[in-house]
């Protein structure tokens, strides 16, 4: 039985990704926290003829804790979108206490849930997230996850002329790094099966995948950040986490986690530096089984890419640490 909990359920990608999960067989129970609404969006979803049981709270009468009890995976997308000329760092005034609150949640109520955090910046809200689980001490870094598949999932999307598969997921483009502007690099030498793309196309593309967030926060003109692509990667994720916990082998996705807690992690921890970063992660039963390091034989372009990454990263990674030791 698998009971899923999203947190952040009646926002632009709360409500498709809680679709979604309502339609997967893979889910048993489906429980929606939001600060509002989740009374409407859990009625609505709760006509659809699928196995999931669904219920929604708000903060009310113990609304986060009855969301949270006996969940397994809990999805965070909870908090406040970029608008044009925002960075996702601009972002972490208001989204670092809320997902703070939240994990506190997870902690007290859902402390071996497999946890993914969406809220932005990805790159600091995990390291919150981490740190309050410590404090708590029921921290295991194989169930905590910075959801990058999004940028995984347009790499795939904007090659898809290069890779010449039909269906773009069909081919593996590892993009590794972190989840906002340059921290973000996509391995195109490491893509398989392999293609190749044309040196005069590699600059745009490489930007793009790190800036397609802003395509989309343009396009919406003030009216939000992607949600539907989000959704879409955020279920794809969670739907991996999931089978791999029912025994299904040779998952293996990029995502956020805190190397020093996963096999193989402290090898790619001592390659770049840092201790948060994301890497393709071979999932498994109990999560993050293995960290895989894809740095040995990058290109000198990728040596670049990851310079910029790395510097970017630290500062995110510290300001997260900073806050969850420094606030109440
Ligand atoms: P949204 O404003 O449409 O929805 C956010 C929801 O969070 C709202 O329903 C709001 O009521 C709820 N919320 C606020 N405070 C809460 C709290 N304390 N407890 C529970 N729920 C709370 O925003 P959105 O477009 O769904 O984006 C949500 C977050 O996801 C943003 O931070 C965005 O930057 C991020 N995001 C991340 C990725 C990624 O790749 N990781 C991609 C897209 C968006
Ligand atoms: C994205 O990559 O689309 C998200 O991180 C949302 C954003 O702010 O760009």
């Amino acid at each position: 039985m698998v009971k899923a909990v999203v947190l952040g359920a009646s926002g632009g990608i709360g409500q498709p990704l809680s679709l979604l999960l309502k339609a997967s067989p893979l889910v048993d129970e489906l429980a929606l926290y939001d600060v509002v609404n989740t009374p409407g969006v859990a009625a609505d979803l709760s006509h659809i003829s699928s196995v999931a049981k669904i219920t929604g709270y708000l903060p009310k009468d113990d609304g986060l804790k009855l969301a949270l009890t006996g969940a397994d995976v809990v999805v965070i997308p909870a908090g406040i979108p970029r608008k044009p000329g925002m960075t996702r760092d601009d972002l972490f005034k208001v989204n670092a206490g809320i997902v703070k609150t939240l994990v506190e949640g997870i902690a007290q109520f859902a402390p071996k849930a497999f946890t993914l955090v969406i809220s932005n910046p990805v790159n600091s809200t995990v390291p919150i997230a981490a740190e309050v689980l410590k404090d708590a001490g029921v921290f295991d870094p194989k169930r905590l996850f910075g959801v990058t598949t999004l940028d995984v999932v347009r790499a795939e999307t904007f090659t898809q002329e290069f890779s010449g598969v039909k269906n773009a997921s069909d081919a593996t483009i590892p993009v590794i790094g972190g989840h906002s502007g340059e921290t973000i690099v996509p391995l195109f030498s490491k893509v398989s099966p392999s293609f190749q793309i044309p040196a005069d196309r590699y600059d745009a593309l490489v930007k793009r995948v790190q800036f397609g967030g802003d395509e989309v926060v343009q396009a919406k003109d003030g009216a939000g950040s992607a949600t539907l692509s989000m959704a879409f990667a955020g279920f794809r994720f969670a739907e991996a986490v999931i089978k791999a916990s029912k025994g299904e082998k040779g998952i293996v996705e990029p995502t956020f986690i805190y190397l020093p807690g996963v096999a193989g992690g402290d090898e790619i921890a001592k390659a770049t530096g840092v201790e948060f970063f994301s890497t393709p992660v071979e999932l498994g039963p109990n999560g993050a089984e293995k960290a895989i390091n894809i740095l040995e034989g990058v290109t000198e372009q990728e040596k670049k890419l990851l310079e910029a990454c790395i510097t970017g990263l630290k500062g995110n990674i510290e300001k997260g640490v900073e806050f969850a030791k420094n606030s109440p």
